[in-house]
């Protein structure tokens, strides 16, 4: 890295700058790159034998490190998936696969770099504020390296995500409030405590992470863009982090056509929707960032993990699907709920509602007729089911209560299957 540049009013800090947000506005700060150097030595592709995310290491803002991570991170698999896009007549879907990630969700990446960073920096208690997914990546994390994590989750975060947190020796504060809310108890705690605050956004590092899904997908797909990839987006960290993957490629000579970022929000949690909705319909191509605002909702939807009132991380995340030229899809709940089972029955893999809306935004994009039957389509799938099971019951069937006889499978009619 070579230093920092503002989103909104484009001033540079060099990368000896000790904050996490503009000095001059406030807005989040992207690192910057020497991409002329580091054209020259990934010309020939990563050409490291790791299989991790750190196998990027020339585009990653970190110190090298003579000790591998403890936990495998990224390197996860991007599948095909015939049987759910010929439910739409799509011939060319993919699935990035990133539950298999340790804590089960896209969250690792982002934990990975930041963790990184606080080692390369001296930190050692380590904190987050979280819907549940960064919060139990954080642990994770922070367990397998052996620093302290302390996380901020709103009161109703979903049990599986606080247990996780809870197993993994985290301080786990449970606010009562919501997301937002504890987003700011832990910016003040960290200012008082001196902790690393991880926080999605506002710290730039987890961004340099959630780019690794892109270079992922490039190389899996045997070096080249896909037409599409669909982001199911809360704060907007994961898209702009997907975005800046791409960028990343293209400016070290790699790519030469960039994807479109379809930005997929609930109806109930729609902020950075609504932000591109407005700069489009106002017609301006190139809007004065500094002058843009993502407007703060009331956040309520059954896909926690992008219910998101204030996002962190919106105009980075507004920037990307405009300069990509991708679509901003909102989607009911019970369509997300319905996805969840849809992606699982004909792909084998179980995401969390948010992870699932991809896939209900997509069926939204064909019936609107924006998607053809030939483009290379990825959706990320960011998260495990396993996480929100009291969430996903509500959309699949009860089992079938019978006594234990042959006799009693026989009277519940349930014995021949069509293939
Ligand atoms: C499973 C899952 N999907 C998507 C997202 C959205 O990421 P972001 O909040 O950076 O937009 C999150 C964030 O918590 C998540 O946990
Ligand atoms: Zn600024």
């Amino acid at each position: 890295m070579n230093g920092y540049r503002c989103f909104a009013c484009a001033e540079t800090q060099s990368a000896d700058f000790a904050g996490f947000v503009c000095p001059d506005c406030g807005g989040n700060l992207d690192i910057t790159y020497d991409y002329a150097a580091i054209a020259d030595e990934v010309a020939g592709g990563f050409g490291d034998e790791r299989t991790d995310l750190f196998r990027y290491a020339p585009l990653l803002p970190l110190k090298k490190s003579e000790s591998p991570f403890p936990l495998r991170l990224g390197g996860t698999p991007l599948y095909a998936a015939p049987r759910l896009g010929g439910l739409l007549g799509l011939r060319n879907l993919y699935l990035k696969d990133d539950t298999v990630n340790p804590s089960a969700s896209t969250k690792d990446r982002a934990g990975a770099v930041a963790l990184r960073r606080a080692i390369d920096i001296g930190a050692d208690v380590v904190a987050v504020a979280s819907t549940g997914n960064a919060g139990s990546s954080l642990a994770c994390l922070a367990a397998a390296l052996g620093l302290h994590a302390v996380v901020f989750v709103p009161e109703s975060a979903p049990i599986a995500k606080l247990t996780q947190c809870l197993s993994f020796g985290a301080t786990v504060f449970a606010v009562r409030g919501s997301y937002d809310d504890a987003f700011d108890l832990c910016l003040s705690a960290s200012d008082e405590f001196g902790w690393f605050n991880r926080s999605t956004g506002y710290n730039p590092f987890t961004r340099e992470g959630k780019k690794t899904c892109s270079y992922e997908i490039w190389e899996s797909l045997g070096r080249r863009a896909p037409d599409r990839i669909v982001v199911p987006t809360g704060d907007g960290n994961l898209l702009s982090g997907i975005w800046k993957g791409w960028r990343d490629l293209h400016a070290v000579g790699l790519i030469d056509r960039l994807p479109r970022i379809d930005c997929v929000q609930s109806e109930g949690s729609a902020a950075i929707c609504q932000a591109v909705r407005l700069i489009r319909d106002s017609g301006t191509e190139e809007p004065d960032w500094s002058g843009v605002a993502v407007d703060e909702v009331q956040a309520s939807t059954v896909a926690d993990s992008i219910s998101v009132d204030r996002p962190r991380d919106g105009l980075a995340a507004v920037k990307g699907v405009l300069q990509s030229g991708g679509e901003a899809v909102t989607v009911p709940d019970e369509e997300i709920l319905a996805a969840v089972p849809e992606m699982a029955r004909t792909t084998g893999i179980f995401a969390e509602p948010a992870a699932a809306a991809p896939w209900a935004a997509i069926r939204q994009l064909v019936r609107d007729e924006k998607i053809g039957a030939d483009e290379l389509v990825v959706c990320i799938v960011s998260g495990s089911g396993l996480k929100d099971i009291a969430g996903i019951r509500k959309a699949v069937a009860a089992p079938l209560l019978i006594d234990p006889s042959v006799e009693a499978i026989k009277e519940s009619g349930a014995f021949r299957f069509a293939r």
